[in-house]
């Protein structure tokens, strides 16, 4: 696991897009994972300044989302195929049809099995970003979620309907439950980067990279995974124990292509 620290989320939202930049360049046919949540607009809107100032292209890209709502349907505004169109395809040049949500409008339990074939025919996904929730789940795996599991039906945290309560209206219908990436999807990404900002990420932070591997922080997960990089700002990093030592390393190292 590789450890960055920079500044702010400004520098998080620069070296992410830097980095799927990079993986455009050397494989202009990437497979993106990609996540929503507020953490990763910073760095959709630089990717979008790149692709329309013609830097990157995205025409033979696909992409794959981590999680959807259940009970919402994709035309619906708090539906995580809206945010996406919203806030990352509709401006840049990729093949709407090469994105992929999961949709369990109609089937959710075979549609997380024909995303787990979708992704497997696509090749794999070669640059996963991810964001980290406040309780350490990454996609909509929650506490507890089985480190090797697959992509299925969660039951979210009551935590976790909290935190994404500030999207939705005074008694908007929130859905409680969703289809997510398994962590056994996830880890067979051939690269991961996640992103944490701000001090409220904190404390997940510092179990997810010091803490023991468990279910109950499943981001500790990816200290199995043997390319990830950790895209921190200085508030998400306040409570590492070894920070000095991850910025020793990161002068040394050519951030671009980090791993291990
Ligand atoms: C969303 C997702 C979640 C979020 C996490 C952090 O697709 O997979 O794991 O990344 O809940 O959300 P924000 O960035 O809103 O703090």
């Amino acid at each position: 696991m590789q450890v960055i620290i920079v500044e702010d989320a400004a520098a998080v939202a620069y070296l992410g897009a830097q980095m799927c930049r990079s993986a455009l360049e050397n494989k202009p046919d990437t497979v993106f994972g990609l996540a929503t949540g507020s953490t990763p607009v910073a760095m959709y809107n630089q990717l979008i300044d790149l692709t329309q100032n013609s830097v990157i292209s995205f025409c033979k890209a696909r992409s794959f989302n981590l999680d959807e709502y259940i009970g919402l349907s994709a035309n619906h505004p708090q539906s995580y195929r809206w945010f996406m169109n919203q806030r990352l395809f509709n401006h840049i040049d990729i093949d709407i049809n090469n994105t992929y949500v999961p949709d369990g409008a109609i089937d959710p339990q075979l549609a997380a099995r024909q995303y787990e074939r979708l992704i497997t025919q696509s090749g794999g996904i070669d640059l996963q970003i991810l964001g980290l929730g406040r309780n350490g789940h990454i996609g909509f795996n929650e506490p507890s979620s089985s480190l090797v599991s697959r992509t299925r039906i969660k039951t979210l945290s009551g935590e976790t309907v909290a935190d994404n309560s500030r999207f939705f209206a005074e008694g908007e219908f929130q859905p409680s439950t969703a289809i997510t990436m398994g962590i056994g999807t996830i880890m067979e990404a051939k690269k991961i980067v996640l992103l944490a900002t701000g001090t409220e990420k904190s404390n997940a932070v510092k179990r997810m990279v010091e803490g023991s591997l468990s279910a109950s922080c499943p981001a500790s997960a990816l200290q199995m995974h043997e390319n990830t990089t950790v895209l921190l700002d200085e508030e998400a990093a306040g409570q590492l124990s070894n920070k000095a030592y991850y910025q020793q390393v990161q002068k040394s190292t050519n951030l671009l292509s980090v791993g291990g």
